[in-house]
């Protein structure tokens, strides 16, 4: 019989910069089967906080997190970043290639060249997010949305078992924001995505789950949150942050 592994694990975390709580009491399990799930909440909610959390960056003041039962720093190989901002000179003259090549860059060592494998996941990470070729075209010179495929496939070079990606589809227009989320739902088949975003459309039509984070956790489990909820998080009536959000996400809408 098949038993339900929990990948991620968070329990009471509470997380503090200086004396002012980001975090308070997160309680969440993030089980298998794999869904895609989306974080929303307003800016400063502590969405990027929660990620770097879950990838052992951000110690918590109190409270802990598990990857697949251990440590995140003991198991934060199994997971892909993809961060809010990439942070990347643009006019840089690097490669896709290289780009996609840094993903391995913990396998190759700093000062060690790449191996015949490293170019194998490298390329297949490539070609998942497809883009092969563009291979070797400036990075600085794709439109934000190939470099967000770039970024992606740059994660996925490690072969994770999740993928955290905060705010991917922000700066793309629909047609790539379509495409996006076609290749999550590809992706979700073999890992599990959390993904921050502000794109409440978005989280009706394509994720599985939905957390609202303003220094509190609200989950249910589902793609609803109650309309108290997300009152209560964005500390505004619902009206106010997303006229028109579809019915799935809203309860009593
Ligand atoms: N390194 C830091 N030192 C001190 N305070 C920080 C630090 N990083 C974040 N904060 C503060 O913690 C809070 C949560 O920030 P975080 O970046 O997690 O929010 P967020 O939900 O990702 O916001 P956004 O939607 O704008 O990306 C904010 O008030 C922010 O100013
Ligand atoms: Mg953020």
């Amino acid at each position: 019989m098949k038993t339900n592994v929990n990948v991620i694990e968070i329990s009471n975390l509470w997380v503090h910069y200086g004396d002012i709580p980001v975090l308070e009491d997160i309680n969440l399990t993030v089980e298998q089967p794999r869904d895609l799930m989306a974080i929303i909440g307003p800016n400063g909610g502590g969405k990027t906080t929660l990620l770097k959390v879950i990838l052992g960056l951000i110690k918590p003041s109190k409270g802990t997190v598990k990857i697949f039962r251990e440590s995140p720093a003991i198991n934060r190989k199994h997971i892909g970043y993809v961060s809010q901002h990439s942070t990347f000179d643009f006019d840089f003259p690097i490669s896709v290639w290289e780009v996609v090549l840094m993903g391995r860059m913990g396998h190759a060592g700093l000062l060690k060249s790449y191996s015949k494998e490293d170019k194998l996941k490298a390329y297949n990470a490539l070609n998942i997010v497809n883009m092969v070729e563009y291979k070797d075209h400036q990075i600085g010179k794709l439109s934000g949305g190939q470099r967000q495929r770039v970024f992606i496939a740059r994660a996925l070079t490690t072969e994770p078992k999740i993928l955290l990606l905060d705010e991917p589809s922000s700066g793309l227009d629909t047609h790539m924001q379509g495409e996006l989320y076609d290749l999550l739902s590809k992706l979700k088949k073999k890992m599990a995505i959390i993904m921050v975003t502000h794109d409440l459309t978005a989280v009706s039509l394509h994720v599985d789950t939905v957390a609202c984070l303003n220094r509190k956790l609200f989950y249910h489990g589902s793609k609803e949150i109650p309309r108290e909820d997300l009152e209560a998080a964005y500390h505004c009536p619902v009206e106010m942050i997303a006229h028109g959000v579809p019915h799935r996400v809203l309860k009593d809408h």
